[in-house]
């Protein structure tokens, strides 16, 4: 008995220790809701990543006021007399209260996926980096010779960036189909689900007769560890150190139309660094894809984010239409009714920079512009706004239900044959 009070106070001491340095990066930060119609100079700061857009609604916008732009922001408003809400007055209260309340029921769901035994990507909770790479490690052992993980380059901080093949079933020339993951690491749905789709995939031998399938679950590690230790809405990679803002938008740092559509501002969100291709990451994902692409036969490459339950195509740097555009439309379309089928889920097909807002150096435009894949897509996943990066875990299986049905379909369209709901 005595010893075990002793081991239950030691451990609160460690839970509570944690607690202090937990989402400190968000120290002081506020969320804001706006009208929908804003000063000018608030769109600018919006438009250059210094205030960051979490939902935008035909009569209100909330917003991300990171602890550095409040007292601008605020100027800003009261000297145009625009009246505002604050919804959150310390972005790591509200995290470390909600974690307090959290934390019994997480526990109980991480149990199933430990170093010791991790067969199945969680699907009640979001994993930690440390719980992909069990789950990875596991995978490789179980599924063995049709499904390898190899690590494809390190990070900034030097963790793996791992890249699963799941192998066609031996149809000869099997296309090869690309899907990237994590990029932006608060989109926690995106890993997630990418990973439910690993192993529905390494389960189903018949979805990938005709295709070699990779995956990048999670192409930003340190972005990723850093979402669960120190700033939830951390966007960026961990590059930049020794600068006076850390962190490059990995999502605007490939190397076609580089700085067309971005900042060269090193604190904005979507910063695109100091050079194309600057960062180990997009380094690491480049060659990949390069080599997939000159393999040949690399049909369709997918590059999964959230939020908005958007499908979208080339190009994000200008409103040109980019080659294929309506056989990518038209893909798109079997994707977006497909996964509609299954939960009435609404993903909207458009062009990125007419749909969404132009933005260059993504994985998407380079893809296009690049290595001339045929059908490429950024996929926002859900949801609309509500709420948010912040996606409640009980949607993890429903958009992943959605996301697979939607993914087989466009699989089997692009061999030719027609799609059954099963
Ligand atoms: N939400 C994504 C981003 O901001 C969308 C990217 C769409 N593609 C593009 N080339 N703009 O990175
Ligand atoms: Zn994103």
């Amino acid at each position: 008995m005595a010893v075990t009070q002793l081991l239950s106070c030691a451990l609160l001491v460690i839970a509570v220790g944690a607690a202090a340095g937990f989402q400190e990066g968000l120290r002081g930060h506020q969320i804001w809701e706006l009208p929908s119609s804003i000063p000018a100079a608030l769109e600018d700061l919006l438009r250059d990543g210094l205030l960051d857009s979490l939902s935008h609604s035909k009569s209100h916008r909330k917003v991300h006021v990171p602890v550095e732009g409040l007292d601008n922001a605020r100027r800003i408003l009261k000297e145009r007399d625009v009246e505002f809400k604050v919804l959150v007055d310390d972005l790591a209260e509200h995290f470390q209260g909600e974690r307090r309340r959290r934390r019994e029921v997480d526990t109980r769901a991480a149990e199933s996926c430990t170093e010791n035994s991790c067969p199945a990507p969680l699907s009640n909770a979001y994993m930690t980096f440390t719980q992909m790479e069990y789950y990875l490690r596991e995978i490789n052992t179980t599924y063995a010779p049709r499904v390898s993980v190899k690590s494809i380059g390190k990070s900034v901080e030097g963790r793996d960036i791992w890249m699963v093949h799941v192998r066609s079933g031996g149809c000869a020339q099997g296309k090869s189909v690309y899907l990237e993951c994590g990029i932006h690491p608060r989109e926690w749905i995106a890993p997630a689900v990418c990973l439910q789709i690993v192993s529905r995939l390494a389960v189903h031998c018949s979805v990938t007769r005709a295709f070699n399938v990779y995956i990048v679950p999670m192409a930003n590690p340190d972005g990723y560890v850093y979402t669960w230790t120190t700033n939830r809405l951390w966007r960026k990679n961990r590059g930049n150190a020794g600068g006076q803002c850390v962190g490059v938008d990995l999502n605007r740092n490939w190397g076609f139309k580089f700085g067309v559509g971005a900042s060269s501002n090193p604190c904005s969100e979507v910063y695109m660094g100091p050079s194309a291709f600057s960062e180990p990451e997009t380094q690491a994902l480049r060659d990949v894809m390069t080599s997939l692409s000159e393999a040949g036969n690399l049909e369709l490459v997918i590059a999964v984010h959230s939020y908005g339950q958007m499908l979208l195509y080339p190009w994000g740097w200008t409103t040109e239409e980019a080659p294929d555009t309506p056989e990518m439309a038209a893909l798109g379309e079997i994707f977006a009714n497909t996964a509609h089928l299954r939960h009435n889920t609404v993903y909207t097909v458009t062009s990125s920079s007419s749909g969404l807002y132009f933005a260059s150096g993504a994985t998407d435009d380079w893809a296009k512009g690049v290595l001339n894949t045929k059908f490429v897509y950024t996929l926002e996943l859900r949801d609309t706004g509500e709420f948010g990066f912040k996606l409640e875990k009980s949607q993890i299986l429903p958009t992943t239900q959605e996301v697979w049905e939607g993914f087989k379909a466009m699989l089997l369209a692009i061999t030719g044959q027609k799609y059954t709901l099963l």
